[in-house]
Parts: C-alpha cells; structure tokens; sequence
C-alpha cells in the first residue's frame, strides 16, 4: 500500500505532457498538442493532450483521461503499478503503509518468485545462443521451426540443458532460495536431490502485460509417449493460469491500434503470426477461456476473433463460452483453420497476406456459427429444433439492448432466417426473454428499495408524479428525474473539492467544508446516487482525520467510476445553479463576489429541501390512509411541524420559494 503523502507527492509532479510524449510523438497546437493516437490507427493526428487540464482526449476514437489513465490503457497497468511507475520517473521515494506481516510476507514471495523467473529466463537464452549444446539442439530446432533469431530474441524463448542439475547448480550457487525454486517449477526433488524439470527442452517465457515473467512452457523436442509435450508452470503466487493469456505484452498495442485481438490455442502459433507481422494475437494455452481472460481481452478491445482448427475440442470449449464472452460485452467472432493445420502451420504455408485475407473473408459470427453447428445436430428433430430457437432467442436477450441495438435486430433478422421462422415471432420470444432478466431485475430492486423506503419514505413515483405520467417509460422518468436531483449533489461535490478550505464565514472563522460538514444533516445518507455517496464519504473520514483531501486525489483516483465522475462533475458548465435557480429560487446576494458561498447554501440547502419535502409527502400519505383521528391529528401536528421547518429554513438562509 502506497502512502496518501506519497501519491500525493506523485500527483504533483505529473506533467501530463512530458510522459504521454514520451510514448506518443507530439507537437505544439496553440495551447495543446496532438500526436497520431496510440489507441487507433489513424493518418492524420487527432490526439490532443492539454497541460493544463491535465487531460488527453482523441477525436478519433474518443478514448480520454488522465495521465494514470494514459498509463493504464497503454500500458495496461494497474492503478498501483502507474503510480509506482511514476514514482520511480520523478524520483519520489515510495513510503509504503503499514501493511499487514501477512500481505508482507506474500508481497516478498511474489517479488522473489519474478526475481528468481528473471534469473531463469536469462539464463535459458544465454544457453541457447552462448552454448554448443543450446546451438546445436535448441537454436536448431527453432531454425528448423522457421523462427527467426529476431524473433526468438523478441520472445525471449530459451533453451534448458539435458543435464541433471546445471541450471539449479548455477542458481543455488548464485544464492537463489531453493524452496523458491522449487515453487517456480524450475526445480523438482528427484530422490531428495534438486535436478532441473526442463531438461533438454526449448523454453517458452510467459509474460504478463508489462513484460515480468511469470512462468514457462518447456516443449520437448522429441516425440514422446512417455512425456507430456509441453511442461508448464506450476500455479503459485504469481502464475495463475486462468487469468493469463499467452502473448499479451506483446500484442497490447496491435490490439488497441487495430481494435480487434485474435484468439489462438498455441504459444508457437502466436509466434509465427508475430513473425508475419501479424501482432495482435493471444493464446489460450490449450483451456477453454475463463472470466477473467474474456477481462483481460476486454481492457484491450471488445472485438475478439477465434482461429481454431475445425474439428479441434478446443471450438467446443469455446462455444460453452459464449454466453460469457456476451455478457462481458465481447462482439466474438471465429474463423475456422483448415483441416490438420493450425496458425501456425497455416501462416507459413498460405504467407502473411494470405493469412489476413483469409481472416477476413472467413470470419464470420460465433452466435450464428453457433447456430449453424446446432442446427446441423438438430436435423429433423422438431422438439430439438424449438429448443434451439428458445436458446438463441435467449442468447440474443442478453446482448446489452440500449448500447447494442442494432446488433441485437440484426441477429434476429439472421437467426430467424437460419432457422426458418417468422421475424416477428423471434422478436416477441428475444423480448419475452428481455422482460424476463428485467423483471427479475426490477424485483431485486425492489426488494432493495422496500427497506430502504422505510427509512426513505414514498416511491419515486409518489414524491415526483409530474415525472411518472402514463405516457412515459419508466426508466425515461428516472432519468427525468436524476438529472435534477443528481446535479445537486454533484454540485455539492464540486464546492467540496473546489472551494472546501476556502473561508465560509468570518465571524465562525470557518470554511466551507466546516460548514457544510456541521449542518445537522448527513449529505452522504441524503445523496442517491452511489458515487456522490463515495466521494462524500471518503472526503469526510479524511476531513474528519484532519487531513482533507483535494480534487486531484478524487481526479487521479483509483476507482475509474470516482476519477470519471469527478471530471465531469469539474468540468460540468451545466451544474453551476444559476438558469434552474433563477426559475425557482431568489437569493439574496449578500454575499457580494464571493459566489461559491451562495453556491454551497443554496445547494445544501436544496438537499435538505428536498429530504423535507420527501417528508412532507410521505406525512400526507399517511395522513390519507389513517383511520383513526388520534393518528390524523398527530399526522396534522406533523405537517405543521415540518411545514414551519420548510419556511424557517428558507428564510433564515436567505431564500423564497415560488412554488
Ligand atoms: P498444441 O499441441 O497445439 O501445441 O497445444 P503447439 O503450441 O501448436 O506446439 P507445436 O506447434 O506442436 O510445437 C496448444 C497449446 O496447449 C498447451 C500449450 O500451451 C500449447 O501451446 N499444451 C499442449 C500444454 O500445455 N501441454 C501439452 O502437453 C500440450
Ligand atoms: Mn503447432
């Protein structure tokens, strides 16, 4: 854990400038510079980064942020790894929190674990280039491969010596721990001694996505009944195989450029098309795909292509994925290689720009692939042939309707005529199959909401009935309805970060978050929506501890959704009151210049405004339905109550309600 002292030291320091030019060749432009995107493939620029919002922004494809941001999708790191990158950019030493001696203790072992990979790694190519056996056995084996010695550099592949114990010979005597060694799957105790476990194998490093090794492949050389073809990696602390992709750090960038990421079974097979120049490739390794690779694909683009062999158990693996890779939001589609080869074979014979074609004339979609398959397996069977339409009509349900639209009408068009039924009959099942996620949605909602109106008061529907006419759509009327609500509590939000340490009032010697924080209401309980409520509450326990935070913590910050929010909530010309306030509302302008103070009253006081109206409503509903006169008279007494709390409030701060 990275000290707040620490990122804060970091954060300023960022020249936005300096580092994204350091990747992205940039020109003066007036105040800004533009550069030719890294996210996309473009001619002419339309990368813009300006210093002094601290913000770049394509006009091309639209990808914006910050310098973190920049850091993380072009780099792929993580929020930690861009702030440790930064930190070791400008010097800022890193002051670490105190963490837990367990976490410590498993920060070290992952730590030695890539030292002792780096170790290996190094060692192996040093073997096969710098020895006679490396030379004679392994350099001539990828040579016969028709790998090139660029491409074998690039890889960092290596060689392991068919010796008992040379490389754990060389590492112990080097100091490397032997138990570590032993976790890495380098080593393995053969009659209580250590002795190498690749021996006489090519070497095959596996990466993450910034290039530290985590484990190997060891391909043997010879055909063998008697071993496995490959020996790989062991899982441990740093190799978890389910949420890595073989080639990743060396696609990422072909995979941004072009958009879309090729999905192969083999190591060699992500190296050939390297060697083609075909670089935005990936393998699986041999498994069917995991939730977490379909992630790791989706950092990168949403657009995902399979090359499989035809009639390889690996396509069926990957067609019980789909489902998955739909509701990750992945546009997946396959191309099926030739029989008896795979990529790699298939790129060496067909060449490079036979290869591209062939992709792009043989893709084609995995939802109406999988359709075709089925529909082959079904035959003449009617039971079997409805049960396929329910299940595709299912599958095209949980493409993501508003964002996916079209997408969603054109696989209906295509299923249906696949399938031979009438259009308008898939449309009324696939909505059916709409209704009923949403419905089961809804319910959970409200079974939320049900506890929460209890401390809340009435629906929505019931506090706002001029946004829940008959006419309109429920979701339309939410949105009516956030957009006035939620841009006062983003407003209160934007006077926290931009004008909290500034003075409130000269005879409480106080500041704006002092007042806003002592009123006697908990803004974090009366905000709706979720991130107001985060960026409240992580900004009092700091205020609290006396050390509040700035708006660059909350721009710069770890979770995407807060630094997203907080740019727009700065940047929003829209929340600043006065057009909706001038309409409702007059204030008093006795505050002279200093408008950010009227801002925080009446925004606050808008807040509170509402929590009492809320009241007010719910008051009155029970006043209606209560049959007893005790209960009406202590209604009443409340109406008043609140009604005086209404007025009092109004004008002690200095403002008149219209309506
Ligand atoms: P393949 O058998 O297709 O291997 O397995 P390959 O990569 O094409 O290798 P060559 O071309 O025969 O040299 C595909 C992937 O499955 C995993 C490896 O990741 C391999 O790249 N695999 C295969 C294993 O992990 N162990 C095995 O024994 C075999
Ligand atoms: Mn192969």
């Amino acid at each position: 854990m990275i000290s707040q002292n620490t990122i804060q030291q970091i954060l300023n320091r960022i020249d936005i400038v300096e580092i994204v030019g350091s990747f992205v060749k940039l020109k003066k432009r007036g105040a800004n510079y533009l550069g030719l995107c890294p996210f996309h493939n473009e001619k002419s620029p339309s990368f813009t980064v300006s210093g002094s919002k601290e913000i770049y922004k394509c006009f091309g494809c639209g990808k914006s942020g910050n310098t973190i941001n920049f850091l993380m999708e072009h780099e792929k790191y993580s929020y930690v790894e861009a702030l440790r990158w930064l930190a070791q950019r400008y010097g800022v030493e890193i002051e670490e929190k105190e963490v837990s001696p367990e976490v410590k203790a498993q920060q070290q072992l992952a730590d030695s674990l890539f030292i002792i990979n780096n170790f290996a790694r190094d060692y192996f190519v040093n073997t096969l280039f710098n020895t006679e056996e490396g030379q004679s056995v392994g350099l001539s084996y990828f040579e016969e491969r028709g790998f090139s010695e660029e491409i074998i550099r690039k890889f960092q592949l290596g060689y392991c010596l068919n010796e008992r114990d040379a490389f754990v010979r060389t590492a112990v005597a080097k100091g490397y721990n032997q138990e570590y060694l032993q976790k890495t799957g380098l080593v393995t105790i053969r009659n209580e001694q250590p002795v190498d476990n690749y021996r006489g194998r090519v070497i095959f490093p596996i990466h993450n996505q910034s290039g530290k090794v985590l484990g190997f492949g060891a391909r043997i050389l010879v055909k063998s009944d008697r071993a496995p073809k490959y020996i790989n990696s062991p899982e441990n602390d740093i190799y978890v195989k389910s949420k890595v992709l073989y080639g990743t750090y060396f696609a990422r960038h072909a995979i941004d450029r072009l958009n879309e990421c090729l999905l192969v079974e083999g190591y060699t097979d992500v190296i050939s098309l390297h060697q083609a120049g075909i670089e935005n490739v990936v393998a699986s390794s041999g498994t069917s795909l995991t939730t977490d690779q379909l992630r790791l694909i989706k950092k990168f683009t949403n657009n995902l292509t399979i090359l499989y062999d035809g009639d390889n158990a690996g396509i069926k693996a990957a067609l019980r994925g789909l489902d998955m890779a739909i509701e990750e939001g992945l546009n997946v589609k396959l191309a099926l290689i030739p029989d008896k080869e795979d990529p790699d074979s298939y790129v060496r014979k067909i060449g490079a720009e036979g290869f591209r074609q062939f992709i792009a004339e043989k893709k084609q979609d995995f939802i109406l692939f999988k359709l075709q398959v089925s529909l082959q397996e079904a035959g003449n069977d009617t039971a079997k042939k409805s049960q396929l339409v329910n299940e595709i009509a299912e599958t095209i349900a949980r493409i993501d309707k508003v964002e996916d639209f079209t997408r969603q009408q054109d696989y209906i068009r295509q299923c249906s005529q696949l399938l031979k039924i009438d259009e308008g009959g898939m449309v009324t099942l696939v909505n059916k199959y709409i209704r009923e996620r949403l419905t089961k949605q809804a319910a959970q909602q409200t079974r939320q909401q049900t506890s929460q109106q209890q401390e809340d008061g009435p629906s929505l529907a019931e506090q706002y009935p001029e946004y829940f006419q008959d006419d309109q759509a429920p979701e339309a009327a939410i949105d009516n309805l956030f957009n006035r609500d939620e841009r006062q509590e983003r407003e209160l939000v934007k006077i926290l970060l931009r004008f909290g340490d500034k003075p409130f009032s000269e005879e409480a010697q106080n500041t704006v978050a002092d007042y806003i924080f002592h009123l006697p209401y908990d803004f974090e309980s009366l905000a709706d929506s979720e991130v107001v409520k985060k960026i409240l509450r992580e900004y009092k326990t700091h205020y609290d501890q006396g050390n509040p935070l700035d708006k660059k913590w909350f721009l710069y910050h770890q979770d995407g959704d807060i630094a997203k929010n907080v740019a727009l909530i700065l940047e929003d010309k829209e929340a600043e009151l006065s057009p909706n306030w001038a309409d409702r509302f007059e204030i008093k302008t006795v505050y002279g210049d200093n408008a950010y103070l009227k801002d925080t009253i009446s925004t606050t006081n808008y807040l509170i405004l509402r929590k009492i109206k809320k009241l007010i409503i719910e008051n009155q509903q029970e006043m209606e339905k209560a049959t007893e006169l005790e209960v009406q008279m202590k209604c009443v007494e409340m109406h008043q109550h609140l009604k005086q709390l209404e007025q009092e409030l109004t004008q002690q701060l200095g403002m008149v309600i219209f309506r």
